[in-house]
């Protein structure tokens, strides 16, 4: 049944993104599927973070955050910062300061820079809204990275109960 649910859940469709954070001169990034747009005015930005990453709390102290949107050939971004930080996830990687600081990634297709608005818990996730500052489409001729297409690299398939509960 695990195996069930974490196929069930894998046909909601997902994009994959790299979120990017900066607290106290320090600079981190990591692969997310939970991003949505929740609201045209303001225009909002939701992020699903598990409070145990180390970006959890660079993002809410650093009070920003990017959302660099994959294109599907760069899976090796995918995994690269899919990983812990317990290595430098930027270096060998091609980016730039957005306008909140937050790094941007050179070969993102397109970018959002969202400042920290609030959070609220979900489950074993916390829900991280921000507010889009600015952004733009890097390459319009790209087509997104789709999460299903990822298998799993993520692990979850673990993750998910043994039936509904
Ligand atoms: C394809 C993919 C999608 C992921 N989606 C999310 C997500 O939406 N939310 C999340 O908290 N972690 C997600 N992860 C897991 C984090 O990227 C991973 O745990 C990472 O090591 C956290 O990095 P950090 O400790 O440097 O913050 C995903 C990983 C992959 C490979």
């Amino acid at each position: 049944m695990k195996k069930d649910l974490a196929f069930l859940f894998r046909q909601l469709t997902q994009g994959v993104y790299i979120v990017g954070v900066t607290h106290q001169k320090k600079d981190n990034a990591f692969t997310a599927a939970w991003v949505m747009q929740v609201s045209f005015n303001p225009l909002l930005l939701a992020l699903s973070i598990n409070p145990g990453h180390s970006s959890y709390e660079m993002l809410t102290q650093g009070g920003a955050f990017s959302v660099n949107v994959l294109p599907g050939s760069r899976e090796d971004l995918a995994q690269r910062f899919g990983q812990p930080a317990t290595v430098n996830k930027l270096a060998e990687v091609k980016w730039h300061r957005g306008k909140t600081g937050a790094p941007i990634l050179d070969d993102a297709m397109a970018y959002f820079d969202c400042e920290f608005s609030h959070e609220c818990p979900a489950g074993d996730h916390v829900l991280v809204i921000g507010r889009v500052v600015a952004g733009a489409v890097l390459d319009p001729d790209a087509l997104p990275m789709c999460y299903r297409d990822t298998g799993d690299m993520d692990g979850s398939s673990r993750l998910y109960p043994d039936e509904f509960i």
